[in-house]
């Protein structure tokens, strides 16, 4: 059967699975896109050289140097992780008596050291997961002491090597005992490479994206002997090196950073600054005194006599997760955020004449690049007296005479176009530095047009979208959900869901367009598109418009 916006050569959406499959959503899913027809095309063309990512300040940086100080600090600021647990909330152990805790784990307790080995390694890789994508920070060294803390390290290698992840390990004192000496058989197994001293690259910021510094643990006294202080050094010097442009990797340390005072901290001032510290089993009272933005804990296995005897407070562990975040969120100084735009330029004699075609040149290269949702749009509207409104929808199709979403007529949304049919539309794909902004007039689309896209969604959606009587105020969920099991029931027998009289799509007739490539030195590229009217012909006008 040939739909309708086949028959007028309109281009529907379909994204790559891994945008839209994994997450339930009310306006969209898998099934949404998957009856849409095909474009043509759209990963097999190829691709202008795509900007690398951009760095974020929040994920590779320490929190802003200027934060404190800046006079804008106090006025707003951005943090995340509410709900991980206090500082003051989490109880600490002094190093006596992590000792003490260690040594009751595997007397009376019955653990030997290498489960507790695999758990620990298994909580960092998992904190490390959590935190740091594999897709951004694939190449991770770690680097490997003599001892438990060490060895935590191999198994947490191990586990992230499993997660997708590219380790490398630089073990230069090994211990001839059986428990090492498997793991350095399970990781040579795996292909994962050892680096001695003497292969580690000169420039670590250059060849790997995170560190895992597995040096030194709670049982660590005195002072880091060779050649640990140099790579301790190293590690402390790669920060300093490459803070201002950003470039440093992450740096992680298990349960203590290697070279601090295991009760005191980082006693100098002047040793390693990690990024995460993942605490195990509890946070020692070093961990005090981290001020990186990531603390975990680890080491889900406290039974309740550990925690009743040194009156341990720790915080649940969510789900079946093997780690925890704990400490203050990150905080960061909103006006220090900035990015330095390096993009491809966009050049007038480069652009499609028409913009819907170099919409779909973008927003092709936009899923090419695999970015979740390009289809996310922010629709502006206002009402009669010029009152604006904004709020995400997911264009559902487009082509030369529109672009096409879905939602209420009765929404609120809906009674601002029936006021002023004048909207615009805002695409923003941040990985690759690009706006694009639509403006025109609205119209409902046909009846039938919108009866097509409501059954090719999922039952639920559909049932979804009847149940919510959308931008009215509602109780409590539980009225959506009893409504929503009521018409399942209804329904159960598969015979069709009617399309009902208040839900269906609207198509906004673009009148200008503009596209924005950010550029460095904030000299973006701007080009906007406009309708003329010449001999009575509609003709798009290009310009250049500054940044
Ligand atoms: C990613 C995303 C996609 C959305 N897609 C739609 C959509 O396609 N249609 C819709 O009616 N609402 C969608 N929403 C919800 C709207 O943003 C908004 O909450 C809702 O439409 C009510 O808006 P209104 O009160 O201004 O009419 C989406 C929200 C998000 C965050």
């Amino acid at each position: 059967m040939l739909s309708n916006l086949k028959r007028r050569g309109m281009r529907s959406l379909l994204l790559f699975p891994s945008s839209l499959l994994l997450r339930p959503s009310t306006f969209s899913s898998a099934a949404d896109s998957a009856v849409s027809i095909p474009p043509p095309n759209i990963l097999r063309r190829p691709l202008p050289l795509l900007p690398a990512p951009p760095f974020s300040g929040l994920k590779r940086g320490p929190a802003s140097p200027i934060a404190a100080s800046s006079p804008s600090s106090s006025f707003r600021r951005l943090s995340s992780s509410a709900s991980s647990m206090a500082d003051q909330d989490v109880s600490y152990l002094s190093q006596s008596e992590a000792a003490e805790v260690d040594e009751i784990l595997m007397g009376p307790l019955g653990f030997s050291v290498d489960q507790l080995m695999e758990l620990a390694g298994l909580s960092v890789a998992t904190a490390i997961g959590e935190v740091y994508k594999s897709s951004e920070y694939s190449r991770i060294l770690a680097i490997c002491g003599p001892g438990n803390n060490g060895g935590d390290g191999l198994v947490a290698a191990r586990h992230l090597h499993h997660f997708g992840y590219q380790p490398f390990i630089c073990y230069p004192k090994r211990t001839p005992k059986t428990l090492y000496n498997g793991l350095v058989t399970q990781l040579e197994s795996l292909s994962i490479p050892f680096l001695s001293i003497n292969d580690l690259p000169q420039h670590l910021a250059e060849n790997f994206d995170l560190i895992v510094d597995a040096m030194f643990g709670f049982s660590f006294n005195g002072q880091p002997r060779p050649p640990f202080d140099d790579l301790i050094q190293r590690l402390v010097s790669l920060r300093h090196d490459n803070y201002v442009s950003k470039r440093s990797p992450p740096i992680v340390s298990i349960d203590i950073p290697s070279g601090w005072h295991v009760e005191e901290g980082d006693i100098t001032g002047e040793g390693l600054k990690p990024d995460m510290l993942v605490s195990l089993t509890a946070p020692k009272l070093c961990a005090k005194k981290f001020v990186g933005p990531y603390h975990f804990l680890g080491g889900r296995f406290v039974p309740p006599s550990i925690s009743s005897k040194y009156k341990l407070c720790l915080p649940k562990y969510p789900g079946t997760s093997m780690c925890v975040r704990i400490g203050k969120p990150p905080s960061v100084d909103i006006a220090s955020l900035r990015e330095n735009y390096i993009s491809p330029e966009l050049l007038e004699d480069q652009v499609a004449p028409d913009p819907v075609d170099q919409f779909f040149k973008w927003f092709d290269e936009a899923v090419a690049a695999g970015l979740r949702e390009p289809n996310a749009m922010t629709l502006s509207t206002s009402d009669r007296e010029g009152k604006p409104s904004s709020r995400v929808v997911l264009l559902k199709g487009a082509d030369k005479h529109g672009f096409v979403w879905y939602t209420n007529y009765e929404s609120r949304k809906a009674h601002e176009l029936s006021e002023n049919p004048h909207a615009s539309l805002l695409f923003y794909w941040n990985q690759l530095n690009r706006q694009v902004r639509v403006e025109g007039t609205v119209e409902k689309v046909s009846r039938e047009e919108s009866e097509q896209y409501f059954h090719s969604r999922p039952r639920g959606s559909q049932i979804g979208a009847i149940v919510s009587k959308q931008s009215t105020v509602v109780i409590g969920r539980h009225v959506l959900h009893d409504a929503y099991k009521e018409l399942e029931e209804r329904y159960a027998d598969g015979t069709a869901i009617p399309l009902p009289e208040f839900w269906g799509g609207y198509r906004l007739k673009p009148t200008r367009f503009e596209f924005w490539q950010g550029q460095p030195s904030r000299l973006h590229d701007r080009l906007q598109y406009s309708l003329r009217i010449v001999d009575g012909n509609e003709l798009w006008h290009i310009e250049r418009l500054s940044p």
